[in-house]
């Protein structure tokens, strides 16, 4: 007996190799996880509790209760400025599994989707599962890592069905301003593309809240990935939500039911307090990685390294150039020499090795120490 040719050729994910290896380090500061660092709100568990008293334990809809989609068209339009109805709107097992289900609704096995480098690795992982092509375009860090028409169009063939963008942005901390957005629909336009939007960080900015990328979407081809795992720290209950067109979410609905069905009943609960309850926790955790975000960059500034200046999400992409190593060399050297773990940029994309990505859901002391040592380590090992 053998497994599947899909699950032996799947990479490992070079977050978790960092991680499995900074686990055997004592006293490690960590500064690869993506995870918040906060509680779920009381209010929100308290919901959940509740309902699982009340019984409220059976299967849902595939779309998710009508009551949390309801909650949703409100929270789209008040937060993202997306005019949508509930029948446009898919309650899934995290923006992961809505994201997998929507390609598996849209993209065929052997068709192509443009996807950054770097870019948050699941989204190669999925691809490669479902037998699509990924595609990759630069990000440029003197353009901010923000994706532009320029670098993505030469890149498309009949092959290409879809364009994923990401903003804030995992791994860069970029957020894509509304006029590169509108030149990026135009461009989907032009090759009539699907575009999947990424905007889980979408409530974790620093400077500006971002723009959706549905905002100016004529012709409906815009589906928009939401979740709660960043904004209310819920990232084990499996919550997201994605917004289409209602004719796309038809077909997302008929892809989800073979592969989570739907979501789980407590957690749908718990979202809908998550939504109409008090948001100061949002507010808080935000303002964490604000003041998490300066003190990183100061650091950086004094010791003159290189790095671009999130301005949302909670991470920041880090030169390290200057040490003459590999990423992945560096980031096993910096956890086992000097008990820091950050991510190699090859995680992120195979031209994203003159990186590493510190996160900022880390408390600010471990963070100040970690940076401190991670800079001194970009001076040092260099000749
Ligand atoms: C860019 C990006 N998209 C999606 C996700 C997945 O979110 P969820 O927990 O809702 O599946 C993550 C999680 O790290 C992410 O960084």
């Amino acid at each position: 007996m053998k497994p599947s040719l899909a699950a032996t050729s799947l990479p490992r994910s070079g977050i978790r190799e960092i991680m499995e290896l900074a686990s055997t380090i004592p006293d490690a500061i960590h500064l690869e996880v993506g995870e918040p660092n906060f509680k779920t709100p009381e209010h929100i568990c308290e919901a959940a509790d509740a309902a699982v008293s009340a019984g409220f334990t059976k299967y849902t809809p595939n779309a998710g209760i009508p009551e949390l989609r309801d909650v949703l068209v409100g929270k789209v339009r008040e937060r993202n400025a997306i005019e949508a109805d509930a029948d446009q709107i898919v309650v899934t097992a995290g923006a992961v599994a809505g994201l997998f289900s929507t390609f598996a609704a849209l993209v065929d096995p052997g068709d192509e989707v443009l996807i950054s480098d770097p870019a948050w690795p699941n989204y190669a992982l999925m691809l490669q599962l479902l037998g699509i092509r990924p595609v990759r375009f630069p990000l440029d860090p003197k353009q901010g890592l923000v994706p532009t028409p320029a670098t993505i169009e030469p890149r498309i063939t009949p092959g290409t069905k879809a364009l994923l963008l990401n903003s804030p942005g995992n791994p860069t901390g970029a957020v894509t301003p509304r006029e590169t957005l509108h030149e990026l629909i135009e461009l989907a336009r032009t090759h009539d593309l699907w575009v999947l939007s990424d905007e889980v960080y979408d409530e974790m900015w620093f400077d500006q809240p971002p723009t959706s990328a549905a905002l100016r979407d004529p012709d409906e081809r815009v589906i928009t990935f939401f979740s709660f795992s960043k904004t209310y720290s819920m990232t084990g209950w499996r919550v997201g939500y994605l917004v289409a067109a209602p004719d796309v979410v038809e077909y997302i609905i008929k892809t989800q039911e073979p592969i989570t069905s739907c979501v789980n009943a407590p957690a749908q609960m718990a979202a809908i307090a998550a939504i109409t309850g008090p948001q100061d926790c949002v507010t808080e955790m935000r303002d964490a990685y604000r003041s998490r975000r300066d003190l990183v960059v100061e650091i950086l500034e004094g010791d003159e390294i290189g790095y671009v200046r999130p301005s949302g999400a909670f991470y920041v992409m880090i030169d390290i150039r200057q040490s003459e190593m590999d990423s992945v060399s560096f980031a096993r050297k910096l956890v086992v020499d000097l008990g820091v773990a950050t991510v190699p940029g090859t995680a992120f994309g195979p031209d994203s090795g003159s990186f590493v990505r510190v996160s900022l859901a880390t408390a600010s002391d471990p963070l100040r120490e970690g940076v401190t040592r991670l800079a001194a380590a970009i001076k040092d090992w260099g000749s």
